[in-house]
């Protein structure tokens, strides 16, 4: 069988090496984004997996299923980028993959104690020999309550983490989980909102998650609110994000996934700031920290997505029931 490879770094390419001889496939990889133009690629594969920076709807879904795609998957956790209900319509099996939780659980620790300790103007200064202190005292983890909006294995993760700084820690996600039960008490939307110095989003993309964090939820939050999301952009809305921080509401952001970045994290934009206004815009401030969807960027992580992909499209086309099938 044969599988193409789309949007692939060159850091993948030992591992899909490793993979394609382990099972004897053939693999073809590309650096580019399967879109409706280079569509053909695929034509003779029987599979294909992608890595989330292009929205495969109706029309692609459909392209590839006339070209004899069956079999997708997405070398990423979150699948908000599929149809999966038209896969399902269509007959296309999709999957995604799973890696371990470390990897984005100490990422979000990181992007806490940055915007608590105000590093971004303080690595500033030190650019020019700027030692000053002035204006960059930070807050302390101990003294403060920190939410954790979603409590799935990342959440859970961030949640174990933060148990060693002696933070209250409260939690929302519509299942409630044993497990973070011994760490955090459930509350409800309203009462993290109100009673949290720290709020962070581990949740999946879908109708009832998107922009979840608006001028209404901001309007409802504490003074100097920090807000965390290594999760999806359009968790939050980018527009009442900006209002928030212009108006000091939101006392710093520490994020690694911003609305619109589709098409955008992960690609060389030097040149091109048109593309990310308001992103570029949002991140000029000093209690703005943004990076570029990178809290999964680690060694095991890659390998796990890399092999989850092409193990994925290999037992669903044996007919073999797989943990991670989502049609
Ligand atoms: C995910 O796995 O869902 C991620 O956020 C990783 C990224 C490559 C899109």
């Amino acid at each position: 069988m044969k599988i193409a490879a789309f949007e692939v770094r060159k850091d993948e390419m030992e591992n899909f090496q490793e993979i394609k001889e382990k099972l004897n496939i053939e693999l073809e990889c590309a650096s580019e984004m399967l879109t409706m133009e280079n569509i053909d690629r695929v034509k003779g594969c029987t599979g294909v997996t992608v890595l989330g920076q292009y929205q495969y709807g109706k029309e692609m879904l459909d392209a590839l299923k006339e070209r004899g795609v069956y079999y997708l998957a997405t070398r990423t956790v979150g699948y908000n980028h599929i149809d999966i209900a038209y896969a399902k319509q269509v007959g296309i099996h999709v999957c995604n993959v799973t890696y371990g939780p470390n990897g984005v659980a100490d990422y979000t620790i990181m992007m806490i104690l940055l915007c608590l300790r105000n590093y971004k103007p303080a690595l500033w200064r030190t650019q020019v020999n700027d030692f000053s202190l002035e204006g960059l005292q930070g807050r302390e983890l101990k003294d403060l309550t920190v939410g954790i909006l979603g409590t799935g294995r990342i959440g859970c993760a961030v949640l174990k983490n933060l148990s060693g700084f002696g933070c209250r820690l409260l939690a929302y996600d519509v299942w409630e989980n044993e497990a973070a039960k011994e760490m955090a008490e459930y509350v409800d939307l309203e009462t993290i909102y109100r009673e949290c110095d720290v709020i962070s989003l581990h949740m999946p993309l879908n109708d009832s998650t998107y922009h979840l964090i608006d001028k209404e939820a901001i309007k409802k939050m504490k003074d100097d609110v920090v807000l965390i999301n290594c999760a999806r952009g359009e968790l939050m809305k980018i527009q009442d994000l900006i209002e928030g921080i212009e108006k000091k509401r939101i006392g710093a952001l520490g994020l690694d996934c911003m609305e619109y970045e589709e098409g955008i994290v992960h690609q060389n934009l030097k040149v091109d700031i048109i593309s990310n206004r308001e992103m570029a815009y949002l991140r000029q401030f000093p209690n703005v920290i943004h990076t570029q969807h990178m809290a999964f960027y680690t060694d095991v992580a890659v390998r796990s997505m890399v092999y989850g992909s092409i193990e994925g499209i290999y037992a669903m086309w044996k007919g073999k029931e797989i943990q991670n099938q989502l049609s």
